[in-house]
């Protein structure tokens, strides 16, 4: 079995899976409560946390999927990208763990973790297919056409959509992570009431930077009453602006690749209204759509992994190269 560690952002995560891709167990410490108040992670808060919960939170995947480290013969860690310091935490324990029974370690990029959430039992995705991975950290139309490997065919030239979602679910009050908070409240709100236009740009690229401005604007001119009684209109229209924007750039890249399936992955495709005007696409699972290490260790069967003790010079990355 394969152990998987994540810890690139405010979750910290741990999940068995075996290497036919059946989860074992999946276990997720949260740190959103932490960073709430803050509006957004702190990266020194996030890694401090890290460093807590790393091995009560792989104590509890391992004594979940009813096994020891004696049941594991490969560990998969993400060495990036994210925030290096959190990585760092991941990286070291993984380390140390695979060191201390001789086994292998497999580093794994945070993106191709995402896609590989598809590869997963009951139902794993079989290549090619072109996947939409929207997060908050990015949002990227992948070419992929086999496990382990991607090309980008379109990317965010600014803020990843997730982000979009955050910062608009700040400028509304709401709270952190924010796009969980409109999916909620969008659901009581009318999705024609205001317009938010998302920039279009050339080629299969995205644009989410502008968006938030317009909403600003819309949110001072109502003014703090109007907002309160406006909040889910507000809501509704800005998710409805980001998901077509989504929706409009995944289907002309769709058609442009002649691709037959199209796969939504990351935090954002956890998005109802996403998930709804999609309904031809393979969106992945719900639980392994924010970060998880389930989604790691089943990467961790397409990379070459190191051998014993090759890897205890592996460094994180904060960003691809
Ligand atoms: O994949 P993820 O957990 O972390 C990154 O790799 O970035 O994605 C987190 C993002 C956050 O921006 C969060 O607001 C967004 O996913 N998110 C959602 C929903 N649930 C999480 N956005 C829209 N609707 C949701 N239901
Ligand atoms: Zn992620």
């Amino acid at each position: 079995m394969i152990l998987g560690i994540e810890t690139s952002c405010d979750e910290t995560a741990a999940a068995v899976v075996t290497h036919d891709g059946e989860i074992r167990s999946n276990v997720v410490a949260s740190q959103a409560e932490l960073h709430a108040r803050f509006g957004g992670v702190v990266p020194e808060v996030a890694s401090r946390r890290h460093l807590e919960l790393v091995l009560p939170v792989v104590r509890q995947a391992l004594g979940e999927a009813d096994t020891t480290l004696d049941g594991v013969d490969l560990v998969g860690v993400t060495r990036g990208p994210g925030l290096v310091g959190a990585l760092l935490v991941g990286v070291s324990a993984a380390k140390a763990l695979a060191w201390s029974r001789r086994l292998p370690l497999a580093p794994v990029d945070h993106l191709h973790g995402h896609v590989a959430s598809l590869y997963l039992e009951p139902e794993p995705l079989e290549p090619p297919f072109l996947c939409l991975l929207a997060s908050g950290g990015h949002t990227l139309l992948l070419d992929v056409r086999a496990r382990g490997s991607f090309a980008v065919s379109g990317r965010s030239i600014d803020d990843a959509v997730g982000e979009a979602f955050d910062k608009g679910a700040r400028l509304l009050g709401l709270g952190y992570p924010g796009g969980a908070e409109i999916d909620k409240l969008a659901r009581e709100g009318d999705p024609e009431a205001f317009s938010f236009p998302v920039a279009r740009v050339p080629g299969l690229d995205f644009s989410f930077s502008g968006v938030k401005t317009s909403l600003l604007y819309t949110v001072k001119k109502l003014g703090p009453d109007e907002l309160e009684r406006r909040r889910a209109d507000l809501a509704a229209s800005y998710q409805r602006a980001l998901v077509r924007a989504l929706v409009e750039r995944t289907e002309q890249a769709a058609e442009l690749v002649g691709a037959e399936r199209v796969a939504v992955v990351g935090g954002v495709a956890a998005n109802s209204e996403l998930r709804a005007s999609l309904p031809w696409a393979r969106a992945a699972p719900l639980p392994l759509c924010t970060d998880n290490a389930a989604m790691i260790a089943s990467a961790a069967r397409f990379v070459e992994a190191l051998p014993y003790p090759r890897y205890l010079a592996l460094d994180a990355y904060a960003s691809a190269a």
